[in-house]
């Protein structure tokens, strides 16, 4: 086994990039990009597991790729492009269906949520979505994988498939075994309107998430709107873990303003809520909006975008076909 490292993450076309997916994982992307090589994709595989309006799904690739541009991701460093166009992710998709089992998949806890009570009706898409996944990562043998804590459980399985995958075959370590990288202070930034469930782009409130692309305004009067409870911040952490709203707004500025959450406490303790909210509005105006700005700009630019999910595809493509060479040959597949 080689000892290159490689990142590999993905994030859906599904409109509405927000403060989740900047904190929880497109941050992490781009101060990885100095330690390894990186590949980040946008998923629109994975986007279709639920029915997408075509046109809106054109436009929702391009805006993911403006939003990883303008987060701070460099092209030419790392590898940019859509899954679609790699044909390589399907093909291995199918062989890992193969390995991986309905026993895994039947524990996969965000199936039974995005199913909902009514599973019959879910797309078999949906159903086996964490094997197209796993393909994602071994496609291109990643090593480490930076994702929010919400998609853990899936990176378990990759694990589990490419574990099974070097057994089954006698290809021993052929697959690494890829690790997750998540956020240790932020892994998991809840909605604004219910601090026990995930900021999310599907949440029907808009008033539930900061969108990359919201005006200083809207940023201003989400937060202002935010739920907490009714009294003081606490000055203490474990008083803090039991406060749901509080915890997710001090975890966020902790974030924005790099400082440790005692060390917020210090400075807020027995301030109430609205003292707080002016000055994570004020930082996530200076964080977000520069972002926003800048993804809007890049939307009235098609050709830019489009050029480099080209270039990103042709450099993905030359990895994924070199391993899937090899991939085919251990199958037995001629
Ligand atoms: P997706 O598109 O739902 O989210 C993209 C990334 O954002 C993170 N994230 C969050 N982090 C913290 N708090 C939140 N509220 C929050 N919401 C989203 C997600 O954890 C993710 O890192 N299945 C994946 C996409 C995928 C993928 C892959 C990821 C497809 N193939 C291979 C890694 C490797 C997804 O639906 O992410």
């Amino acid at each position: 086994m080689s000892n290159k490292m490689t990142a590999f993450s993905g994030v859906q076309p599904t409109g509405n990039l927000h403060l989740g997916n900047y904190l929880g994982a497109l941050k992490h992307f781009v101060s990885l990009q100095k330690k390894m090589e990186c590949i980040y994709c946008i998923v629109d595989l994975h986007a279709i597991t639920t029915f997408q309006k075509p046109e809106a799904l054109k436009s929702n690739i391009l805006e993911t790729t403006a939003g990883f541009i303008a987060s701070g991701l460099d092209h030419e460093k790392s590898i940019i492009f859509n899954q679609s166009s790699v044909s390589g992710h399907a093909e291995l998709a199918w062989i890992l269906n193969c390995v991986s089992r309905v026993g895994w998949l039947n524990r996969m806890t965000q199936f039974k949520d995005k199913a909902g009570s009514d599973k019959e009706k879910a797309s078999v898409g949906l159903y086996i979505y964490p094997n197209l996944m796993a393909a994602d990562i071994l496609l291109y043998k990643a090593t480490h994988v930076p994702v929010g804590a919400d998609q853990k459980q899936h990176i378990e399985l990759s694990r589990d498939i490419a574990l099974k995958f070097n057994n089954d075959f006698n290809a021993k370590n052929f697959f690494p075994l890829p690790e997750p990288l998540i956020p240790k202070k932020i892994s998991r930034i809840m909605s604004l309107r219910d601090g026990l469930k995930k900021m999310s782009k599907s949440e029907e409130s808009d008033y539930s998430r900061i969108n990359l692309k919201d005006e200083a305004d809207e940023i201003v009067k989400k937060i202002k709107k935010a739920k907490t409870d009714s009294k003081p911040i606490p000055s203490d952490e474990k008083e803090l873990m039991k406060r749901p709203e509080a915890l997710n707004l001090l975890t966020i500025y902790s974030d924005l303003t790099n400082k440790s959450i005692n060390d917020v406490l210090k400075d807020m303790a027995g301030k109430d809520f609205s003292h707080l909210k002016t000055n994570l509005s004020e930082m996530l105006v200076e964080k977000i909006c520069p972002i926003g700005k800048e993804i809007k700009k890049m939307l009235g630019d098609s050709i830019f975008l489009k050029e480099i999910l080209k270039k990103g595809r042709e450099k993905a493509n030359i990895r994924a076909e070199e391993n899937l060479k090899k991939i085919r040959d251990i199958v037995g597949l001629i």
